[in-house]
């Protein structure tokens, strides 16, 4: 009924009822709940010090707020899709329990200021969660990696055999990804405290006496808005935060698609816990890794979301149009997505069962140590082209003659080049490759190990600016 809606003014007729249905969205943006309480406690203040509340009024309003913050928390608040969104149910509840005072609130504010403060807000309890949950994928790693400097396996180009590295070497490769990931979050953190939209109006501010700092400094920004049309506009913030949510995602993907693989029988490196495995319905003696594959699958659900939104956005011309409110399936379904998809990754690979002897064979492969041999040549003094052509020679000899590498005579070597040193036996040996790998990043045990400690006191001073802003409340930065 036009009667229950605020706007019902101008309207004679009533709403379709398939229309309000269309156009409900409190199933999904009552996400939005708390913060847009947080939002209108800090409202309702400033219009009371610009005198334009009561004290009793804004005493009466703040009151009512906070019981339905704990109605919300009680899971007892009514919510009616009639009333269109959080927003409206919200103030309708209010209503019901403080009377017309719950009228003045919505003063010099429109919706659509409210939702862009609101998705802020939001945006910046899930950054923080995905830092949370990146922080704790990258512990999980991290002690994974330490217990696994000495087992060696292939490094892989192309899925092929490539040269061998250090368990902890690959596992490091993810700390440092989800590194970025974590800071690309907590960029965009502090880019969601800049600029506060409340006091934006419907795209033109208000002719009310607001003070705009004063809700801006409540509410943990630094500063209103500079552009009202901007401010209720703009979603390139949670762009940033769906775009950031995709590249976790596809990282995260990929471990997963290793673990996929190297828990194969072809592979055989790993063993999921049965915790974080499945069985087969029909074949007794499978265990499936539906684990990492759902965290691969879903994946594909960011990326949807990310382009869902980049296309509701680039073609609305300024300011509010109601397209926006589909900004928000996509932002709660990869905020949620992230989340479990960490946790469970973290869960399966500290639960992970590992085959180092498998792994040590796979890389025992002596083909693997064919680019030592052409820079054995090169330290001789044959420049790199001619050095590679000639142990490609070897290699091709070896392949045909089913022989290893390693048992190649200094004679047999110095048919490819004269250069050879001394035979292949004591010019080739794995651990001795791995360790002569020792620029900085490379897979050398004292490279690992710096790297494992320099990680491991970046994940402290993360730890400790997470706590500290973890305990900044609702949104961060509680006034
Ligand atoms: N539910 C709306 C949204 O999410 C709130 C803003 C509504 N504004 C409007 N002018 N209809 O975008």
């Amino acid at each position: 009924m036009s009667r229950k809606k605020p706007w019902g003014g101008r309207f004679r007729a009533e709403t379709d009822p398939e229309v309000v249905r269309f156009s409900a969205s409190v199933h999904f943006d009552r996400a939005l709940a708390r913060h847009d309480i947080r939002g209108s406690i800090a409202h309702a203040r400033m219009l009371a010090r610009a005198g334009l509340l009561s004290e009793e009024e804004v005493s009466a309003l703040v009151r009512g707020l906070e019981e339905l913050g704990r109605e919300l928390e009680a899971g007892t608040l009514p919510l009616d899709p009639e009333l269109e969104d959080i927003h409206m149910n919200l103030e309708a509840r209010l209503r019901e329990r403080v009377g017309p005072v719950a009228g003045r609130l919505h003063t010099g504010r429109s919706r659509n200021d409210q939702v862009a403060t609101d998705l802020l807000l939001y945006l910046r309890d899930a950054c923080l969660a995905a830092r949370r949950g990146i922080q704790v994928l990258r512990g999980v790693l991290l002690e994974r990696a330490g217990e696994h400097v000495e087992t060696i396996l292939p490094g892989y180009t192309h899925l092929q055999r490539a040269q061998p590295v250090r368990l902890a070497h690959h596992w490091l490769a993810y700390v440092a990804m989800f590194g970025r990931d974590a800071s690309r979050f907590r960029d965009l953190g502090a880019r969601l405290r800049e600029e506060c939209p409340l006091g934006s109006g419907a795209l033109a501010g208000s002719t009310l006496p607001l003070d705009r700092h004063r809700t801006a400094r409540d509410l943990g920004f630094q500063r209103p808005s500079r552009n009202s049309m901007d401010a209720v506009a703009s979603r390139d913030l949670a762009l940033e935060f769906l775009a950031s949510c995709a590249i976790c995602l596809a990282q995260l993907s990929r471990l997963a698609e290793e673990l996929v693989l190297w828990s194969s029988a072809e592979f055989g490196f790993v063993e999921l816990a049965d915790a974080y495995a499945t069985g087969s319905s029909l074949m007794p003696q499978k265990k499936n890794p539906d684990v990492p594959e759902l965290v691969r699958g879903k994946s594909g659900r960011a990326v949807g979301n990310l382009v869902a939104l980049l296309t509701v956005v680039k073609g609305l011309p300024l300011t509010y149009n109601r397209d926006l409110q589909e900004d928000k399936e996509p932002v709660f379904d990869s905020a949620g997505t992230l989340r479990d998809s960490l946790s469970v990754t973290a869960g399966a690979l500290a639960t992970l069962r590992l085959r180092p002897e498998r792994m040590r064979a796979a890389a025992e492969d002596p083909m693997l140590l064919a680019t030592d041999l052409a820079e054995v040549l090169v330290r001789e003094g044959v420049p790199f082209r001619e050095a590679h052509q000639a142990v490609g020679r070897v290699v091709a000899h070896c392949l045909e003659k089913s022989a290893d590498l390693r048992s190649l005579t200094r004679e047999e070597l110095r048919r490819f080049h004269p250069s050879f040193p001394a035979p292949a036996g004591e010019l080739l040996d794995l651990e001795r490759s791995i360790e002569s790998r020792a620029l900085p990043g490379g897979p050398a045990r004292a490279r690992v190990e710096e790297s494992l400690a320099a990680f491991r006191e970046e994940l402290e001073r993360e730890e400790e600016s997470l706590a500290a802003e973890e305990g900044g409340g609702v949104g961060g930065t509680e006034a």
